[in-house]
């Protein structure tokens, strides 16, 4: 069973996994035909923020409430943690008055600190590393469109950033086969490839031509090129990520029934087209629902059972 925290992927088992898919589409299914829980009532997930969100936001908020809780949004310019704020405080008194924390900020660090301090289950909602509940529920979301997660080959076309870095963790603890397909300079922590590829060998690729990488892909994964907190090398950006974008003359390199990914936001006609964002491949705003229900399942076991 997960243990008190969601920090990154690397940190739950192969089983923490499996068993945290497993409940999310239990969820998903008794939450589609009416059926309800309330392992959360009278409990409170506070949620800070450092950066912005659509999909992290409404998908906890909506999950704490259809789970009889309640969630709160705070941002950081609020609390100032880490500056009006030590972070190790902020936890001690989260701890006294809410069930459970989720924080979106920048360093991996801070959410590391807020855990290590805290009484509550802490979630990590992105850091500028890793983005876990995101790619917890792309599995979840690979296994309904694939009916299992045995074999499938997901290339990720675009920037080695916190998505990248989580897929990583994600093809250590599933049997996915994960290309990461870069420009150069642009490839994830090398720390992170390396122990991916000691523990999984040739499931995990690093190249840097994306047709190559396209090739028999069952998925064609991509994320923003320049994320939250890097908006001033978005021109830089735009000029060496050219010939990285997902468009239909490289979709017709992959498998006949390849499914495109995207944790949104997407900027389209950047690192991915409008035909292909609209298109019969598209897999993107399943992904964005099974936010939904991935994150019920988490704060069902996380919150839910103490
Ligand atoms: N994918 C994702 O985390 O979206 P938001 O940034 O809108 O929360
Ligand atoms: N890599 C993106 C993901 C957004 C959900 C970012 O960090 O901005």
């Amino acid at each position: 069973m997960l243990q008190k925290d969601l920090l990154s992927i690397d940190r739950m088992t192969k089983e923490d996994v499996a068993d945290l898919l497993k409940a999310a589409h239990e969820m998903k299914t008794l939450y589609k035909g009416g059926g309800t829980v309330d392992s959360l009532k009278g409990k409170v997930l506070a949620m800070l923020f450092a950066k912005p969100s659509l999909r992290t936001r409404v998908s906890f908020e909506v999950a704490a409430v259809q789970l009889g809780g309640h969630a709160m949004y705070i941002t950081h310019g609020e609390v100032g943690l880490g500056k009006r704020e030590a972070v190790c405080d902020a936890a001690r008194v989260l701890s006294r008055m809410v069930d459970g924390i989720m924080i979106r900020t920048f360093a991996q660090s801070e959410v590391e600190e807020l855990a290590a301090h805290a009484s509550v289950p802490v979630i990590n909602g992105l850091t500028d590393r890793y983005h876990p509940c995101q790619v917890l529920a792309d599995l979840m979301t690979v296994e309904e469109a694939f009916g299992s997660l045995e074999g499938i080959r997901i290339t990720y076309i675009g920037d080695g950033n916190n998505v990248a870095h989580s897929l990583i963790h994600g093809a250590r603890r599933t049997p996915i086969h994960l290309t990461l397909v870069t420009p150069e300079g642009y490839e994830p922590n090398k720390e992170l490839v390396d122990a991916g590829k000691t523990e999984i060998g040739d499931r995990l690729r690093v190249l840097h031509d994306a047709t190559e990488g396209a090739k028999g892909a069952h998925v064609i994964y991509t994320d923003v090129w320049a994320s939250m907190g890097q908006e001033s090398e978005r021109q830089k950006r735009l000029n060496d990520f050219a010939g990285y974008q997902v468009q239909e003359t490289l979709l017709e390199k992959a498998d006949p029934g390849v499914r495109v990914m995207h944790c949104l936001p997407a900027h389209r006609g950047e690192e991915i087209t409008d035909e292909v964002m609209d298109g019969a491949h598209a897999l993107m705003f399943d992904q964005a629902e099974n936010r939904l229900h991935l994150q019920r399942a988490l704060l069902h076991i996380l919150m839910g059972a103490q």
